[in-house]
């Protein structure tokens, strides 16, 4: 298969679903090859991945260099313009600045100091789970667990009000179509709207703080607008509030789903982890390497000598990081299709590697510990109550709905 018939496969419903298959047919035409006739190069190796997640020759396609014929078909302050606006989007220098002002306020320190927090607001949700299914009645992980964990940790983090969390899963859905493979930008809609009410409620919420500033990052972040020093911008604020919140939570419930799934894949491998005989935590690691809920990101060269290896890539061209192929890469994994959480030296990329590497992993393994740390003490017989639904996404991986029966609590 070429190159540029796998992409098209990865566009398709199909591909979206199963996309370990094309993944293995990529890796089929070598580590990193160009797609004929488009600026476009498919990666597929651990190192390669790695390597070029690393190398300032490559970056992101910000707004300003996105095409103006592009630019011109989108929505202002739509889906695509407020996440270039976010540091996620954004190349050196204005990177940095961004990046280490929010860094500032989302220190180790303070993520490690939530842990309480984040024990209690599980222990509490794992009660609604256990009242739900008390009579035997299937209960959906994703809406009631998956999501609403997470959800709630962000959002203590941010200020955002308890009354307000459980409305954002669709529309961090929607959003982040934009992440997506798509070769137009007539599906933009539902992300444009859901963008559009996303930015009036964090500019209200931003007013709030400025009358009134909180221990919290709303606060910490209008005050850098605030200060006009040109450390954020107000379409900056917006953008990264937003990439927060959702970044914040989406990957992560993907992370729950799919681990849960995993485990109920294999059950033996779930009983030692049960035992203690697998660490939760390596646990959580191979679910990230197996399933990974970001299965791909892109750079392009920004330089004329842009290179991996001996491969070169010329200025301005893609290279699509295929980042769940990365993690079945045999010379990096062995048996990389066997679901092991007691392979070792597993360093997964699902978190990306360099400048851009994910600002919130240690938030999003320390949940996944305590998620599954507490949910199989408490729920020693929970199975699956029938076939859960996948999400229509590549980028983004994970279950719309995974219907459990929780069985009986622990004592
Ligand atoms: C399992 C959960 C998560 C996964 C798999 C994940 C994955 C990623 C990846 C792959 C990137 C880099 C993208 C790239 O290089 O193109 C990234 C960036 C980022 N993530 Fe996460 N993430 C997770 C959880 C979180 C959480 C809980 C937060 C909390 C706020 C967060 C905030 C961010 C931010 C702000 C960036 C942008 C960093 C930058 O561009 O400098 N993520 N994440």
């Amino acid at each position: 298969m070429e190159a540029e018939a796998i992409i098209g496969a990865l566009m398709t419903p199909e591909g979206r679903g199963e996309p370990y298959p094309l993944y293995a047919a990529a890796r089929e035409l070598g580590a990193i090859r160009k797609v004929k006739d488009w600026p476009m190069h498919l990666c597929t190796g651990y190192d390669e991945i790695n390597a070029i997640l690393r190398d300032n020759a490559f970056g992101k396609m910000d707004f300003d260099m996105l095409p103006a014929e592009w630019r011109g078909l989108l929505l202002p302050d739509g889906a695509m313009e407020s996440i270039s606006r976010s540091m996620l989007l954004m190349n050196p220098p204005g990177h940095r600045r961004v990046r280490s002002l929010v860094s500032s306020a989302f220190t180790q320190r303070r993520v490690a100091g939530l842990e309480p927090a984040i024990e209690r607001m599980t222990d509490a949700l794992l009660d609604e789970l256990a009242a739900l299914g008390a009579g035997g009645e299937p209960v959906d992980f994703m809406e009631n667990f998956a999501f609403r964990m997470p959800v709630s940790v962000i959002c203590e983090m941010l200020g955002v009000p308890e009354a307000d969390r459980y409305r954002f899963r669709p529309l961090a859905h929607d959003l982040t179509f934009v992440l997506e493979l798509t070769d137009s930008f007539d599906d933009f809609g539902p992300a444009d709207a859901a963008t559009l009410e996303l930015r009036a409620y964090f500019t209200e919420l931003a007013a709030r703080r400025r009358e009134q500033p909180q221990d919290d990052l709303v606060s910490a972040m209008v005050q850098a607008n605030d200060a006009h020093d040109g450390r954020l911008s107000d379409a900056e604020l917006l953008g990264n509030l937003l990439l927060l919140l959702v970044a914040g939570f989406e990957t992560t419930t993907n992370l729950l789903g799919n681990g849960l799934y995993l485990g109920f894949r294999h059950p033996e491998v779930l009983g030692r982890v049960r035992k203690g005989e697998i660490p939760v935590a390596a646990y959580v690691e191979e679910v990230l390497r197996y399933d990974s809920p970001v299965q791909l990101t892109s750079r392009f060269a920004l330089t004329e000598d842009a290179h991996v290896g001996g491969h070169p890539v010329a200025r301005g061209e893609q290279v699509m990081l295929l980042i769940g192929a990365a993690h079945r890469d045999p010379k990096r994994f062995a048996n990389p299709d066997v679901f092991d959480p007691t392979r070792p030296d597993n360093v997964p990329l699902s978190f990306g590697a360099g400048i851009h590497y994910c600002l919130g992993q240690g938030l999003a393994r320390l949940e996944g510990r305590v998620a599954f740390e507490k949910l199989l003490a408490r729920f020693p017989e929970i199975e699956q109550a029938a076939e859960p639904e996948r999400r229509d996404r590549l980028v983004l991986r994970g279950y719309e709905t995974l219907p459990v029966r929780t069985g009986a609590p622990a004592a």
